[in-house]
């Protein structure tokens, strides 16, 4: 039965990171995965989360079900992060959130939401976007279209083109939004952006979704909300698909949220049991560990602020990398540009690399980076910056 199958190809960048597993160069680098490096090269588990793993283990009685939602304080936990303690839209119970195994499982219940539930006949995505994003979203049966984002020359957003494309968006249709951190380009809109984004996605009658897996990793974990605090002044309705997997550094335990905010507290009811039949047809409902890992550093003082100081030092480092990055190609006698990457905030950078220097990178260097050119510069270190610049001038100059 299987014989005809044609092999499908490996994905952009996980795949990436099964070829760099193989690659037997003991200085090979993986700028591909947007994992956090700590100076050792590592990706610790956060003192945060072992010390509430540790109280876990404790009083742990039960590997009894979570219900189809997910973990109670979690969920109030994480809409509390997200749109702050005293927002009106929580008094309201206007907003509902259920727990999702990480970001992308969040974004793939949103889409089969809305393809069970909804009139929308597009799904817009920012050009360029998370390679991901179109497969989630057609796979669950939903049509995708791009809205102009980067402007190459400039290293910015093409602002005007951006906000054109959403005036023309026809009534109805999703327009997905990175929350910040913008993945893969690094470039993110200011506040006055936002509003005017906000305004025109309201206008239109647009269902925006925020991705929101950075929080944290920009400016700080409020002032990454800018943009999500904008599009709830304007916008009734909204769904904001959120992830643990970098600011509390619980990758593997696949901790992330979709939170849907309606315009009354009924809508969001409704909602919420479609929600809920989408998940249980997916996947029943949710592991437990990552989430009581959050709930427990959430809702206690001690392990929420050493869990923010935790985050402020992945932050701090990521940018530090960026500047050492920066000046470091300056040294080898780089004379292309690079200032731009010190400006960007998250993980991830756009290099311009053409695929041929991508492609010359990993072959002659064992340094691995996506093939539109996206560097994680999370997974740069004081001991891998010299090889990698070196390794970079040399294909910048070839
Ligand atoms: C990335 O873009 O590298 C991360 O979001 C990890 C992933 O799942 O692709």
């Amino acid at each position: 039965m299987f014989d005809s199958l044609v092999a499908a190809p490996p994905d952009p960048i996980l795949g990436l990171t099964e070829t760099f597993k193989k690659d037997p160069n003991p200085r090979k680098v993986n700028l591909g995965v947007g994992v956090y490096k700590d100076a050792q090269g590592h990706t610790p588990v956060l003192a945060s989360v072992k010390r509430a793993e540790e109280m876990l283990l404790r009083v742990e009685q039960t590997k009894n079900y979570l219900p189809i939602e997910g973990n109670a304080e979690f969920d109030a936990a994480t809409l509390t992060l997200l749109l702050g303690a005293d927002h009106a839209i929580l008094r309201e119970g206007r907003a509902v959130t259920t727990q999702a195994p990480g970001g992308t499982g969040a974004l793939r219940v949103a889409a089969d939401f809305i393809a069970s539930t909804l009139d929308a006949k597009t799904v817009w995505l920012s050009d360029p976007t998370w390679p991901n994003h179109p497969n989630v979203f057609q796979a669950a049966g939903l049509k995708t279209a791009t809205y102009p984002y980067f402007d190459k020359q400039r290293n910015s957003v093409d602002f005007a083109a951006m906000l054109a494309a959403l005036q023309a968006a026809p009534t109805g249709d999703v327009v997905v939004l990175h929350g910040c951190c913008h993945n893969p380009t690094g470039v993110d809109l200011d506040r006055t952006q936002w509003r005017a984004i906000a305004e025109v996605v309201a206008a239109r009658g647009l269902l925006p979704i925020v991705d929101f897996a950075y929080q944290g990793f920009a400016d700080g974990l409020d002032e990454d909300a800018t943009g999500l605090n904008e599009l709830t002044r304007h916008c009734p309705d909204l769904l904001i698909a959120s992830s643990y997997s970098k600011n509390f550094g619980l990758y593997s335990e696949r901790v992330g949220a979709l939170t849907l905010v309606a315009a009354t507290s009924d809508a969001a009811a409704t909602a919420l049991s479609h929600i809920k039949r989408v998940i249980r047809a997916n996947y029943s409902n949710p592991p437990a560990h990552g989430a009581a890992i959050v709930a427990t550093v959430l809702n206690d003082s001690a392990l929420r602020s050493t869990w923010e100081a935790e985050v402020r030092e992945m932050r701090d480092r990521i940018n530090t990398m960026r500047h050492l990055f920066v000046e470091t190609l300056h040294e080898k006698g780089v004379d292309q540009d690079f200032s731009f990457i010190a400006r960007q905030r998250g993980m991830f950078s756009f290099s311009g690399l053409t695929p041929e220097q991508v492609k010359a990178l990993r072959e002659r260097h064992a340094v691995y980076v996506v093939g539109s050119g996206r560097i994680s510069v999370a997974g740069m270190t004081e001991g891998n910056m010299d090889y990698l610049c070196t390794a970079l001038a040399d294909v910048l100059t070839r």
